[in-house]
């Protein structure tokens, strides 16, 4: 019998979230899913809810501003487990709609960048280690089309607005272009995904926004790739995208 992987997902705060139906949809495919968030009653609830469902969950705390959370983080997953297979760094957000270039403070801005991009760099850093004695281990930055200059709807050349979030996910996918240059050798992927526009926060379907169960199912695409996958890419939907 193949060896369950194991998978750690951050910014699973919320139940309407992508995190939690990533990590009940990577459950759900025999995973074994650890769950972490900054505040850990909300993410003890939400293990427990899909514990109850038979879903082989664990809950952790893991603020990704925290050197010291991350690496009490790292320490508590290799020694219950020795390794990690898949690391989904899922946590993020300041979707500054309204903020342009010129009306944006940069204490939202330094915000922004410290979450979407140093918040999943220092994780990233921290856990390399540990995905290296993997058999096969696989990086999934959840990024947006907003960090792109293709998306016809919310790219950079789309929006005035949107510029935090917009600069912080293009500074993304550059990290993750780097690292899956450097991470080659060790046959570790590092792919970047736009789950789409997706229904999270209320209120958004109205506005166009998918189930978010389909926003899940391309980053669980990404997280379920082996070996011979791709590395390097920015994908929605299991498709790369012109960005
Ligand atoms: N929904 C969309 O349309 C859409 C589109 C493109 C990309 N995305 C991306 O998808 C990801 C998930 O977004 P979502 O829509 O599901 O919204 P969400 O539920 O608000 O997810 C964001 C999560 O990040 C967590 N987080 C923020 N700062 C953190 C930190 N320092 N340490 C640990 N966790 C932290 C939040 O936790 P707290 O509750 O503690 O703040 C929250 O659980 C984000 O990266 C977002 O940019 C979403």
């Amino acid at each position: 019998m193949a060896t369950q992987k194991v998978v750690l997902i951050t910014g699973v705060s919320r139940e309407e979230g992508l995190g939690f139906e990533t990590a009940k949809q990577l459950a759900g495919a025999g995973f074994k899913v650890i769950i972490s968030a900054r505040n850990l009653a909300k993410v003890v609830a939400l293990a427990t809810k899909l514990q109850s469902a038979d879903l082989d969950v664990i809950p952790l705390e893991l603020d990704t501003l925290s050197d010291l959370s991350v690496q009490n983080a790292a320490w508590e997953i290799e020694n219950r487990f020795g390794r990690l297979d898949v690391l989904v760094n899922n946590a993020g957000g300041f979707y500054d709609t309204g903020g342009t270039a010129l009306t944006q403070t940069f204490e939202y801005t330094q915000e922004a960048i410290e979450t979407n991009l140093f918040g999943t760099w220092r994780v990233i850093k921290a856990l390399v280690p540990l995905i290296g004695k993997s058999e096969a281990g696989v990086i999934v930055n959840v990024s947006s089309g907003a960090g792109s200059f293709k998306d016809p709807d919310f790219g950079l050349n789309a929006l005035t607005d949107v510029t935090a979030y917009g600069i912080s996910k293009l500074a993304l996918n550059g990290l993750t272009i780097k690292l899956a240059k450097e991470l080659k050798p060790q046959c570790i992927l590092v792919n970047a995904v736009c789950p789409g526009f997706t229904a999270t926060y209320p209120g958004t379907e109205a506005w166009g926004a998918r189930p978010v169960t389909d926003g899940a199912s391309g980053i669980v695409w990404a997280a379920t790739l082996t070996k011979d996958g791709p590395t390097g890419g920015f994908f929605r939907d299991g498709k790369p995208l012109d960005w």
